[in-house]
């Protein structure tokens, strides 16, 4: 095999609870998160050198957290060789979609694969952690339950979510994840207990419906983001009832029941906003 083709996908959270912070400085998670159709796609090829060139010029090169991956991977497993990682992104950065993170997984499955490393998910994912706490999940894809600082993960039935629309405002903040998780309050803190009955819930087979969506970092998003409050009153004046952030943020997103509604709300903030939005389906796992 000398090329490999991976689709690397987003992530929304249904749920993000943060159980509080840790001595090493992270904070314990209780998530459940599911992958879904908005991906961008890498091609990797055997090479003498390891590259990464990309639609976006920004994202080419040695900093990005898929060349990171392909560095870490070869060194673990005592490779020489070098790899070109084409990287066609798609997926809004520093949006709180999982994009960088996913790409990093990608890699490592991909390599995996390039390589015939025969690498379990298991062996990949001390790696996937240290590279960032979002990437093991991406080793799965799917729906799933992520805890501790995200290095756990357990896979969960597809959740029955029909549509999300996701509305990704361009509002940068400097070290944004970390930000974020500076301005909670620890005595907001919740236990995991809303994540592990929709877990119950996911796994009998039931739906997802609105009061079970839960994000932390809601309560201090417009404390972060400023900007974001005329974009959920514009989702909201668009008949949205529940919309939470993406992760960390600033991402927002609705569930959306019919794809024709989401369709045309997806229309009416991109062409009459101008606004990045994107009507999106949860996907399969990785196989
Ligand atoms: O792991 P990652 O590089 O994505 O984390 C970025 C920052 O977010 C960390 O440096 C940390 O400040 C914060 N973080 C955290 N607890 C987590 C994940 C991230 O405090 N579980």
């Amino acid at each position: 095999m000398s090329d490999v083709h991976v689709t690397a996908p987003a992530k929304i959270n249904l749920t993000l609870e943060v159980l509080g912070k840790r001595a090493d400085g992270y904070h314990d998670l209780a998530s459940i998160l599911v992958a879904v159709d908005l991906a961008d796609e890498l091609t990797l090829e055997d090479a003498d050198d390891l590259t990464l060139e990309c639609n976006v010029p920004e994202f080419a090169g040695s900093n990005n957290l898929a060349y990171l991956a392909a560095d870490r991977l070869r060194e673990e497993v005592g490779k020489s060789n070098g790899v070109r990682i084409s990287l066609q992104k798609e997926i809004p950065a520093a949006a709180g979609l999982g994009g960088g993170s996913s790409d990093a997984a990608a890699v490592l499955t991909g390599l995996n694969r390039l390589w015939g490393l025969g690498m379990t998910v298991d062996d990949l994912t001390p790696i996937a952690a240290e590279l960032g706490s979002d990437v093991p999940f991406f080793l799965h894809g799917g729906t799933a339950m992520m805890q501790g600082r995200g290095e756990i993960v357990r896979p969960l039935p597809a959740a029955d979510i029909k549509h999300a629309l996701i509305l990704c405002p361009d509002i940068p903040v400097e070290n944004k994840t970390a930000t974020l998780f500076g301005l909670l309050r620890p005595q907001a803190s919740t236990r995991g207990a809303l994540t592990r009955k929709l877990e119950a819930r996911i796994r009998g087979g039931g739906d997802v419906p609105a009061q079970f969506l839960y994000n932390r970092f809601d309560d201090v998003a417009a404390e972060a983001y400023p900007a974001l409050s005329e974009y959920r009153v514009a989702l909201a004046s668009m008949g949205a009832t529940e919309i939470h952030l993406c992760g960390a943020g600033p991402s927002l997103f609705t569930m959306v029941s019919r794809r024709e509604v989401g369709t045309a709300l997806e229309l009416l903030l991109r062409h009459r906003c101008g606004w990045r939005a994107h009507l999106v389906s949860p996907t399969p796992p990785v196989d």
